[in-house]
């Protein structure tokens, strides 16, 4: 098959939400539907439950079920599906923000009974950032939850993203029995099921179809034409190439639960979503259909087996066509590499794949060549924009406590950072090493692996910061002044590059202000000249 026909079949897509909205359930049914499973319980049996304890079998149990369930394929009527993973915990890692940066779009599920929650904000800010399509499954609506039109409301107000209804609920809570494609102005009637793929009680594309009444009542009826009526008058119709540059969010009803509106969203997002496209890389745009190969690494897992130190990158292919046993050029150390047994990821198994194609995820052993935003041409100097490093939110100094193995403790920490499990920063005098992450879970992550992997010990001292915000300028002097002016609460990266750790968002404000000409960065995006 020609490389344009490999990039039009392929749908490289994240599942994002707030914890408990449902993404695990919807990821399932989609599986589910997709053929690629045949009953659900698969990725839920696998998934760990959300308490908020800490311990190391927790972590280590994340850590493996994280790499099966990285990356979810199969295929659909012709179509390649790449669901990649975004990890979630109660607490967030970055590598779920980093995750957005490997996708052509993202399913945001929100809990109808709860609407926007914090983790949609912050997961939805990074994709606003990138442009990135967004579809909206509301889900739970099985549940009383909150009336579709004020969550409307609600999303466009909390996302800042215009929303257009695609499907309709017909009845809520007790009495949600299906969905009006509003698009296709058909009625699809569902009979719930929990585990196995159910067929639709009645379809029909008459809204007045007397049927419609036997099952569904003429209360929710009567409801449904008077709101179909308002969406119609309220929202304009569905608009392709807005949600293609990530301006307006289509929405959709259904239960992940019990099957309803989950094909409408699976068959409609096959339909519309993006294939892999153009990706901005230094001086120049790289197109998906160029002959030569040219991907990044946007996740990296370390230790799958305890006995030997190997470690996985995940390669999102960007461009050309990816073989087993042909040379790379791996761009940031100069080497060229040779991927004897890549790994492709079914649905939930891994095997060694021959070749591969844009939007695709090639899983590459690896034994420490490897760090985040590495990029692999045919002898290119590429580096890809918008693999950053996310400004982290909460910051602690490590305190060794083990003297006599400081060297262990130094490396560990370097190569964790390499990974992208957590940021380090370094604040003189002293040494200081502090680590910034997005979660607290990866605090734990670290003290583990330290003690496991490299003999060292270690705490965390909390810091009163909230924000680790990159600074630039073009006015060295003021660089100077500021640096001085804040000395305590500068630190640098790891790379050099100065950082202002920030009390709060009012600090930060403040230092704005206050030196104009500085700009403080959210992401470490301004090294290759990306967004800020
Ligand atoms: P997450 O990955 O976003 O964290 O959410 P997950 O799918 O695990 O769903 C969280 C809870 O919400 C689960 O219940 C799940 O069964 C439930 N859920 C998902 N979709 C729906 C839906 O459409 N309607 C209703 N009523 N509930 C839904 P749980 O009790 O935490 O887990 P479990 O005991 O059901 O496994």
């Amino acid at each position: 098959m020609e490389l344009r026909d490999e990039i039009r079949k392929r749908r490289t897509f994240a599942i994002i939400s707030h914890p408990d909205a449902g993404k695990t359930t919807l990821t399932e049914k989609l599986l589910l539907f997709g053929g690629a499973i045949q009953t659900a319980g698969a990725v839920r049996s696998n998934k760990i439950r959300k308490s908020t304890t800490s311990d190391f079998m927790e972590i280590e149990k994340q850590r493996g079920i994280s790499v099966s369930t990285s990356v979810m394929a199969f295929d659909y009527n012709g179509i390649r599906v790449n669901i990649l993973d975004t990890p979630g915990h109660k607490d967030f890692a970055e590598d779920t923000y980093r995750t957005l940066t490997a996708v052509d779009s993202v399913i945001l599920v929100v809990d109808s009974v709860k609407g926007v929650e914090e983790q949609t904000r912050k997961l939805m800010e990074v994709c606003r950032m990138r442009n990135t399509p967004v579809m909206v499954f509301i889900n739970k609506m099985d549940r009383e939850g909150i009336p579709p039109v004020d969550l409307l409301d609600e999303l466009e107000r909390e996302l800042s993203i215009a929303v257009c209804p695609y499907t309709w609920p017909l009845g809520s809570g007790r009495k949600f029995g299906g969905v009006y494609n509003i698009q296709k102005k058909e009625v699809q009637i569902f009979a719930p099921d929990k585990t196995e793929v159910s067929e639709s009680l009645l379809s029909t594309k008459d809204i007045h179809d007397p049927r419609l009444e036997e099952h569904v009542g003429i209360e929710n009826l009567t409801k449904l034409w008077e709101d179909v009526e308002f969406v119609n008058e309220m929202y304009e119709p569905f608009n392709l190439p807005l949600y293609r540059e990530g301006y307006l969010a289509p929405l959709f009803f259904g239960s992940a639960l019990n099957n309803f509106g989950v094909l409408e969203l699976l068959e409609t997002f096959l339909g519309i979503a993006p294939c892999p496209g153009n990706v901005k890389a230094s001086g120049r745009v790289v197109e998906p259909a160029e002959a030569k190969l040219t991907g990044f690494v946007f996740k990296i897992h370390a230790n799958l087996d305890p006995n030997h130190r190997d470690r996985i990158a995940f390669m999102r292919i960007c461009s050309g066509r990816f073989e087993r046993n042909k040379f790379y050029y791996h761009v940031r150390s100069g080497k060229k590499l040779r991927f004897t047994s890549p790994a492709s990821f079914m649905a939930n198994s891994k095997s060694i794949v021959e070749e591969a194609f844009p939007g695709d995820v090639v899983g590459l052993y690896d034994n420490g060549n490897f760090k985040i935003g590495d990029t692999l041409t045919e002898g290119e100097d590429l580096h890809f924009e918008g693999i950053p490093s996310f400004s982290p939110e909460i910051l602690k100094e490590v305190v060794n406590l083990d003297p006599m193995k400081t060297k262990q403790l130094e490396k560990g920490v370097r190569q964790m950072t390499d990974e992208g499990v957590a940021q380090l920063f370094v604040q003189q005098p002293g040494n200081r090493k502090i680590i910034g992450t997005v979660g607290e879970l990866q605090y734990e992550v670290i003290r583990f692996r330290l003690e496991h992997e490299y003999g060292a010990r270690c705490s965390f001292s909390h810091l009163p910061y909230v924000k680790a915000c990159w600074i630039t300028t073009t006015d060295k002097k003021e660089l100077e002044r500021f640096i001085a002016r804040k000395s305590g609460a500068i630190a640098y990266d790891k790379e050099d590059n100065p950082v202002f750790l920030a009390e709060s968002d009012w600090m930060l404000k403040l230092a704005a202000e206050g030196f104009p000409s500085l700009t403080f960065h959210r992401t470490s995006d301004f090294k290759t000249g990306g967004s800020k």
